[in-house]
Order: C-alpha cells, then sequence, then structure tokens
C-alpha cells in the first residue's frame, strides 16, 4: 500500500476524532498500516467487520496503539445505509474481487449514501507479472484470472473485474 494514497486520505478528512470502518478487515493489516498514518488529535476509533469470526477477534485484539475499536457486524452483504451513518472513513483491503457484481453493487451504493471517504486497496486486477518470467507466465496468469473468477456456491466473484465493476458502481450511485 502506498504512503502517498495514506497522505491522499488524510487530507480529504474532517478535522476531529475519525470513525473508520474497516470492511472484510482479516486479522487487521489495514489498521495497523492505515491507523499510524492518520495519527491525529482527537484520536480514532475503528469499527472492524469481517464474516469470519475467527480472524475478526484477531483484528480486535491487535488493534495498534493509541486507537479504540471493536467489532461490529460480520457480514457486509447485509449492511444498510444506517450501518454506515456517521462514518468518518470506509477501508477495506483485498476484498472487493470476493463480491460479486450485485455485492459490489450494493455496497457503493451504502458507501456513497454515507457519504465520507472510501479507501479500497489491494484487489486483483487481472495484471499478473511473475518474476523470475517464464514462458508458462501467461497461462499461470489466465489460470489464476479464472480461478479468481470462479462461482462459489452460486456465487460468481468479480476476480479481476474487481476494480472496474467499482468503478462504473461508483459512479452510477453518483460518486
Ligand atoms: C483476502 S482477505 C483480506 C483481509 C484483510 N483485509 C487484509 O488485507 O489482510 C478477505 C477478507 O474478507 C472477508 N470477507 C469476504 N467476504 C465478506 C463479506 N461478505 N462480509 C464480510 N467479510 C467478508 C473474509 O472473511 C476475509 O477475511
Amino acid at each position: 500500500r502506498s504512503t502517498v494514497l495514506a497522505d491522499a486520505v488524510r487530507d480529504l478528512l474532517p478535522p476531529g476524532p475519525l470513525l473508520v470502518r474497516d470492511l472484510g478487515c482479516g486479522t487487521g493489516s489495514m489498521g495497523r498500516w492505515l491507523a499510524p498514518r492518520l495519527a491525529r488529535p482527537g484520536g480514532q476509533h475503528w469499527v472492524l467487520h469481517d464474516r469470519d469470526p475467527v480472524v475478526l477477534s484477531h483484528a480486535v485484539a491487535s488493534l495498534p496503539g493509541g486507537v479504540t475499536g471493536g467489532a461490529g457486524p460480520g457480514d457486509l452483504t447485509g449492511f444498510g445505509a444506517d450501518l454506515l451513518a456517521g462514518t468518518s472513513l470506509i477501508t477495506a483491503s483485498a476484498l472487493l474481487d470476493l463480491l460479486t457484481a450485485d455485492e459490489m453493487d450494493a455496497l457503493a451504493a451504502v458507501c456513497t449514501a454515507a457519504g465520507c471517504p472510501v479507501l479500497f486497496t489491494l484487489t486483483v486486477s487481472g495484471r499478473v507479472r511473475l518474476h523470475p518470467e517464464d514462458p508458462l507466465d501467461a497461462e499461470i496468469g489466465a489460470a489464476f484470472d479464472d480461478h479468481q473468477r470462479r462461482d462459489e456456491n452460486g456465487r460468481r466473484m468479480l476476480g479481476p473485474d474487481a476494480p472496474a465493476a467499482a468503478a462504473a458502481a461508483f459512479a452510477r450511485h453518483g460518486a
């Protein structure tokens, strides 16, 4: 993740205490990376969301020093605009490619309704580069993309289509 991004987001945030929501937080890597970079008077409160209660408990236990926080509702597919109201920053990392097109659209709708900055990072994009290079790279890259687009129990994940789907969904909802 780029410190340029963190600086750009910090400049967009309102003064005073922050309420940050990390969607699909996993074990909390976003908080460990971003919270120190947002440091400000008034403090930060992080609400962590993940549908996996085990990783969520790790994330809560590993919130960085000087940050308050806790667990919020887990599965973001049920989130309504009311849940995100009052949030200063919505963030997620390595999440969008796991969503379906409909879930992406619903997420963009509730984020747009919240009217706060949104920082989504580390999304599978379809650009695959392997080091060292090998003649099989293109085949391996295509197989990786196909796997990321897999259908799981009737849910077709966006995989490498996630960045374009996210941009289109946010535009559709007026962001
Ligand atoms: C690839 S991991 C990324 C974890 C963390 N954000 C990171 O960057 O290290 C994706 C996480 O999203 C969570 N997740 C996937 N779909 C979700 C959903 N619909 N609601 C909440 N969490 C979800 C998974 O449980 C998993 O912890």
